[in-house]
């Protein structure tokens, strides 16, 4: 289903953020979660008008919803390939390599930074810090951390995503 043909936010996630905002102490700390479940359930990534129907449910401006979707790397406005790949670009990885990663990341993929692969399998984008920075360089792949690389092991690291 295309993103114009699915409705923006379906009775089902409704009913399931109607059951998240009892576990929180206001409806509004309920929103990143709720993000993250729009993103998983409605193709990876996040209409406008998913993010309207958001504000419209937990008492929001459009806008704050927009600023909170577009601060963290994690969500994405933009359609993304099958598999996200983020590099770390920080100071810790860059000092160890990141470019480099970064680099080989886009040549096994064929997508460029912030872009999508001609096949759709991949997209690639720069991440802040992830707090692995003794283990740098990183990469996160479908949320999953790889440690200490070097270029020879990017190849090796993506070809486990199916
Ligand atoms: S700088 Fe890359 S994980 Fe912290």
């Amino acid at each position: 289903m295309s993103p114009s043909e699915r409705p923006a936010l379906p009775e089902a996630l409704r009913a399931e953020f109607t059951e998240l905002v009892r576990h929180y102490p206001e409806r509004q700390a309920a929103l990143i979660p709720a993000l993250h479940r729009c993103q998983e359930e409605l193709g990876g990534w996040l209409t406008p008008e998913t993010l309207e129907a958001c504000a419209e449910f937990f008492g929001l401006e459009p806008v704050e919803v927009f600023g909170v979707a577009s601060f963290y790397p994690m969500f994405h406005l933009r359609p993304v390939g099958r598999h996200v790949v983020g590099v770390c670009h920080n100071i810790s990885c860059a000092l160890r390599g990141a470019e480099d990663i970064l680099r080989e990341t886009c040549r096994v993929t064929g997508s460029k930074p912030g872009g999508v692969s001609a096949d759709g399998r991949f997209s690639v984008v720069r991440l802040e810090c992830q707090g692995a920075c003794t283990a740098a360089p990183m990469l996160v792949l479908d949320g999953a951390f790889h440690e200490n690389l070097a270029t020879a092991d990017v190849a090796r690291v993506l070809g486990g995503a199916r």
